[in-house]
């Protein structure tokens, strides 16, 4: 296979919001992979490769979208240095070829964003017609409009004034053009209005915020603890990474949300509060940014716990990871699941997708590790019991 014949038909179209970023370019880059005999340590790291048969070749990927940033890709792959050079060289033809455009004009009125990114998704579908289309979001963690959560209607969210999240241009434009939906960032782009279209027009909302690191972690180390009914005294989880994301994350308002991501589910896993009855919390989470780190994410935990006759205990876990090379393969997992679920008619927030987030959206997301494993199996049985009906849904 060579990477015009992907170029020519392929069975995925990945269209990014934030192609340039350090998740995005890595997508890429695994997704030119995929065209050459590499592919299979690619394919090796993702849990779908040998799921969805119908959706056609895994290996058959295209990266379109949109970013803010002015610099090529390829620069942009330099600049991150999420892969040494010798691994991306022989990629940048391949890379060129992505059909990047640049994001709506900031501070616009949502509507006119939506239709500029609308036109964009319309020439990728036309130019890839036989590829399921899927969007991603992974746009910077930005803050919040409490005022967008009270919109009653599409029309009401587009005529608003005032600060939005760009990512709901993006989300706004991807369902009305029948693409589903898969939000990586932490920003809360499943609104009520959003959730509500989402599921008339059978459109499949995945989201929000990967969990790639820490909190897979946390979520699986807090699954065992209830398991055993040893109780969660302290859990103090410290990161520092020097990416982009990294520094964004100094600023606290953006923190924020990922911080309180990070934070509710081991509670909600435990079933009480962790360090209830001290004065103060004791489930920390901290973020800091340290530049010498860039991708090289590292993470500490400290668990306090306590067994019968309340004897006290103590586990520490050192993470070294790679931010984007854990969550690239993600993403595109979830682009999958997305577009396989876009094929059997099931639409509206999914939280059976809760295994790869850490705030799931939808009603009752599972939360203890082998729940939200559980609840994989089954939407993926959901999937494949799926039969056309002949009933279009909304568009
Ligand atoms: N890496 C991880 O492990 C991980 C885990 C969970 C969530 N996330 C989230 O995923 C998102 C992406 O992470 P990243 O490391 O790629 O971030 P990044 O900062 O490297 O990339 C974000 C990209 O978005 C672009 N951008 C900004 N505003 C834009 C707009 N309005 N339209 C289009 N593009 C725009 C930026 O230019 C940049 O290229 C972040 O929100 C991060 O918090 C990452």
């Amino acid at each position: 296979m060579t990477h015009s014949d992907v170029e020519m038909s392929p069975s995925l179209l990945i269209m990014i919001a934030g192609a340039k970023g350090a998740i995005g370019t890595t997508v890429a880059l695994a997704a030119a992979e995929l065209q050459t005999e590499g592919a299979a340590a690619i394919l090796s790291g993702l849990t779908t490769a040998e799921k969805f048969a119908d959706l056609g070749d895994p290996r058959r990927i295209v990266v379109a979208g949109w970013d803010r940033a002015v610099e090529s890709l390829a620069e942009r792959i330099r600049l991150h240095g999420v892969l040494p050079e010798s691994a991306w060289k022989d990629h940048l033809p391949a890379v060129d070829r992505c059909d990047i455009r640049p994001a709506p004009a900031e501070g616009a009125p949502l509507a006119d964003q939506v239709d500029v990114i609308r036109h964009d998704i319309q020439a990728f579908m036309n130019r890839w017609p036989n590829a399921k289309p899927v969007l991603v979001n992974l746009l910077p963690a930005a803050c919040d409009s409490e005022q967008a959560q009270r919109m009653e209607t599409l029309e009401d969210l587009l005529r608003m004034e005032g600060p939005l999240l760009p990512d709901l241009g993006y989300t706004v434009a991807a369902l009305l053009s029948g693409v589903p939906i898969v939000n990586f960032s932490p920003n809360t782009v499943e609104l009520p209005v959003i959730c509500r279209e989402a599921d008339q027009r059978g459109i499949p909302l995945a989201g929000r915020d990967g969990k790639t690191g820490q909190t897979y972690l946390k979520v699986v180390l807090a699954s065992a603890f209830k398991a055993r009914s040893l109780c969660v005294d302290g859990w103090y989880s410290l990161n520092i990474l020097g990416n982009a994301d990294g520094r964004n994350l100094m600023d606290p308002e953006r923190a924020c949300g990922k911080l309180n991501n990070k934070t509710r589910l081991l509670d909600d896993i435990l079933g009480y509060q962790v360090g209830e009855g001290y004065d103060s919390a004791s489930h920390i989470v901290r973020i800091d940014y340290y530049p010498p780190r860039g991708d090289a994410k590292e993470a500490w935990d400290v668990i306090d716990f306590k067994g019968v006759f309340g004897m006290p205990m103590s586990l520490r876990l050192n993470l070294q990871g790679r931010d984007s090379i854990l969550a690239a393969p993600m993403a595109i997992d979830l682009a999958r699941w997305a577009a396989a679920l876009k094929k059997a008619a099931i639409g509206g927030p999914v939280p059976e997708l809760g295994f790869f987030f850490k705030k799931p959206v939808g009603a009752d997301p599972a939360v203890t590790f082998q729940d939200q494993l559980t609840a994989l199996d089954r939407l993926e049985s959901k999937i494949g019991s799926y039969q056309p009906q002949g009933k279009a849904p909304i568009r």
